[in-house]
């Protein structure tokens, strides 16, 4: 899948600014960031961006803030741990949008880091708006797409701001299209694919693309419940989409004549709310309570669900 990326323009002296996904899991208790990974898959991009004298600017969502200004999203422990691991100084200002944030933006010097405050802090990022990715657009030069994590939103940060200055992929997003690209054209089998999510909906082309071409086909997270259902279990007070459980059932069908082996939980963790005290319990499928709510896969699943994709 050949893409147009940071090596195809010309960087040097440009403010460059970066969507990357710096949605990293914080500790709720603490505050502290438990996991990194996803900062450190954003460095080679930086690094490039730096080593070849661009002004760069980063940009992400932290969580889901709903477009209200929540202190414990906002991302100045990422721009501690970034300037950490990069061993360079990296700005921050609170904001990501106006002048306070263009005039950080203009000031930045050649290799320079700023990192902008939380995107989703404003609604208009996920509604997409146009002005508010003009806004964005004002801060730089060029455009550069490093979220894979999150190119599955049509978000100002994500598609519409690429209306508005020359967009390229970052390094990051360039190894996972090429990975998946190959993954998708030549497959090695036995070929599985998991997938997770809370709806049906949200992944039917994906489910009809990939059925002509892997092996199993194993479901968990949310929509496991509307394929039980379709099976004739009780789901208890788990969210289904009922108006899809035909599309579900046609789905089944079609694994079936694919010769697709297609897998739901067997067993699941079940409890009376979704939260940190509830009280769980693991049943198997035929016994799910119907007071309860599905919170995950049960320890059998998991085992069989690993050997299904170990082997
Ligand atoms: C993720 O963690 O899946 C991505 O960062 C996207 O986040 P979102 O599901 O809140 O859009």
């Amino acid at each position: 899948m050949a893409k147009k990326t940071i090596r195809d323009v010309q960087v040097e002296g440009k403010r460059v600014l970066v969507r990357v996904d710096f949605n990293v899991p914080m500790d709720v208790k603490s505050g502290a960031m438990t996991d990194d990974s996803r900062i450190r898959a954003a460095l080679p991009t930086i690094r490039y961006l730096v080593d070849h004298s661009a002004r760069v600017i980063l940009c992400s969502h932290l969580g889901r803030p709903k477009g209200k200004v929540v202190e414990a999203l906002r991302l100045a422990p990422v721009a501690e741990q970034l300037s950490k691991l990069m061993n360079l100084p990296v700005k921050y200002v609170r904001n990501c949008i106006g002048t306070e944030v263009e005039t950080a933006a203009n000031g930045l010097e050649n290799g320079g880091i700023l990192l902008l405050e939380n995107l989703r802090f404003h609604a208009e990022e996920e509604a997409n708006d146009p002005s508010f990715a003009k806004s964005l657009a004002r801060l730089a030069d060029v455009y550069v797409d490093d979220a894979f994590g999150t190119a599955h939103r049509a978000h100002a940060s994500t598609t519409g701001i690429a209306s508005y200055l020359p967009a390229v992929a970052g390094l990051l997003m360039e190894k996972e299209l090429e990975v998946l690209g190959r993954i998708l054209s030549s497959p090695e089998h036995p070929f599985a694919a998991l997938l997770g999510g809370a709806k049906v909906s949200d992944k039917i082309g994906l489910i009809r693309n990939v059925l002509g071409k892997i092996d199993r086909l194993l479901i968990g997270g949310g929509m496991a419940a509307t394929f039980l259902k379709v099976q004739g279990y009780g789901v208890g007070l788990s969210s289904v989409e009922v108006d899809k459980l035909d599309l579900a059932r046609q789905l089944l069908e079609l694994a079936k004549e694919k010769q697709v082996s297609l897998l739901v939980p067997r067993d699941v963790v079940a409890c009376d709310a979704i939260s940190e005290k509830a009280v769980a319990i693991v049943v198997p499928v035929a016994e799910i309570p119907p007071n309860k709510y599905i919170a995950d896969i049960g320890p059998q699943t998991i085992d069989l669900f690993s050997r299904q994709m170990r082997n």
